[in-house]
């Protein structure tokens, strides 16, 4: 017979939301409970019968089997990771790539301490596309790996950058949308192995709506030199009304294309090629970490504990499926 997995969310914004909906999708899934910094906020979307806690309510917390961290990576995870991992299974989508390492490091710490399983920075990018990377080097020793992102005509739609243009003075709403540059795809795919820099492989489009006599010049300026973000790129800023902006880009698209390129025997070319569209961004990421705690709850019946991220577990824990489907149907 198979157990019911109960989910805790922790935090409410456009992963949890997709968190709510994957577990609906998953029959062996179940809601415990949602715990909030803003519950009232969180009750007021979604109505009484929704159990919603605040977040340090470990009473709610202990009805679950798994918490899936829904903070945001920049300040919310650092500190929410170990708090909660002190207590419960977590999974987590931690996509800070530079500070990886150290954050996996922490949760390794505290999980391995109390007994709990911490699967972290789980999601597409850092993700799936993670471990295509990892396959791609290893089937191919010595091989180079590429990412691209927003390779279709709308591209995709960078949050990250969306809220930095959001800082600049004068700007009332935004969204930026990353394309990949379709020569710079045709020239990996060729198997030449090119060095591109950023600004060769991805343009940047900005849709912005500035305040009432706000200086668009001042804006289009700042958003373009900003170091890291726009600097080293093509930028595009397209000033439109708040109407135009929420009803043309609304939505999370995203999309994104890994090809690691290197060599067999002497010298034969070889390539694969990985690639995820969403049309929802938060809601293929919850779906991801809904599998996970799938995984965190066999790995924790395995007697493991500590941080995992998804080049440590066995694509098997995430299936819903036996071993005898996976090998008669998907093997
Ligand atoms: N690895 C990957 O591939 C991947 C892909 C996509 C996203 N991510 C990560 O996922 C993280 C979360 O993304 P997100 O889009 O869900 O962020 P978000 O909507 O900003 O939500 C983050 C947190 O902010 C709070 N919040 C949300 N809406 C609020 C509101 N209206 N008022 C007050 N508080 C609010 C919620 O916490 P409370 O309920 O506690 O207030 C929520 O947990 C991102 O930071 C990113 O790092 C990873």
């Amino acid at each position: 017979m198979r157990t019911t997995i109960k989910l805790a969310v922790i935090g409410y914004g456009n992963v949890g939301r997709g968190v709510m909906k994957a577990i609906d999708k998953n029959d062996d899934m179940e809601l415990a409970c949602i715990l909030s910094r803003s519950p009232d906020r969180v009750k007021k979307e979604l109505g009484a019968n929704v159990p919603v806690f605040a977040a340090d309510d470990f009473e709610a917390l202990k009805k679950a089997d798994v918490a899936i961290l829904c903070g945001g990576s920049k300040d919310d995870l650092p500190v929410q990771g170990p708090f909660y991992a002190k207590h419960i299974n977590t999974i987590d989508s931690y996509d800070n790539h530079s500070q990886a390492l150290a954050y996996f490091t922490s949760m390794d710490e505290t999980a391995r301490n109390a007994g709990t399983v911490a699967c972290v920075s789980i999601g597409w990018d850092p993700g799936t596309f993670s471990l295509e990377r990892v396959l791609g080097n290893a089937f191919m020793p010595g091989a180079k790996t590429y990412g691209f992102y927003g390779t279709g005509p709308r591209g995709g739609l960078s949050m990250g950058h969306s809220d930095a243009i959001r800082q600049v003075e004068g700007v009332q709403d935004a969204r930026q949308y990353t394309h990949a540059i379709p020569e710079a795809i045709e020239q990996v795919r060729s198997g030449e192995n090119p060095e591109l820099k950023p600004g060769d492989m991805h343009w940047r489009e900005c849709f912005v709506v500035a305040k009432d006599g706000a200086n668009t010049g001042a804006i289009e300026n700042e958003i373009k030199n900003m170091s890291g973000y726009f600097a080293p790129y093509k930028t595009v800023v397209h000033f439109v009304s708040q109407e135009e902006l929420d009803a043309k880009y609304a939505g999370f698209p995203h999309d994104g294309l890994v090809i690691g390129s290197g060599t067999t025997g002497d010298g034969n070319k070889a390539l694969v090629e990985y690639r995820n569209t969403w049309d929802s961004n938060p809601e293929a990421t919850a779906n991801i970490l809904v599998a996970h705690a799938r995984a965190a709850t066999r790995l924790a019946a395995d007697g493991k504990s500590g941080a995992f991220t998804i080049l440590d577990i066995p694509p098997a824990y995430l299936s819903p499926h036996s071993r005898e489907e996976l090998i008669g149907s998907f093997l």
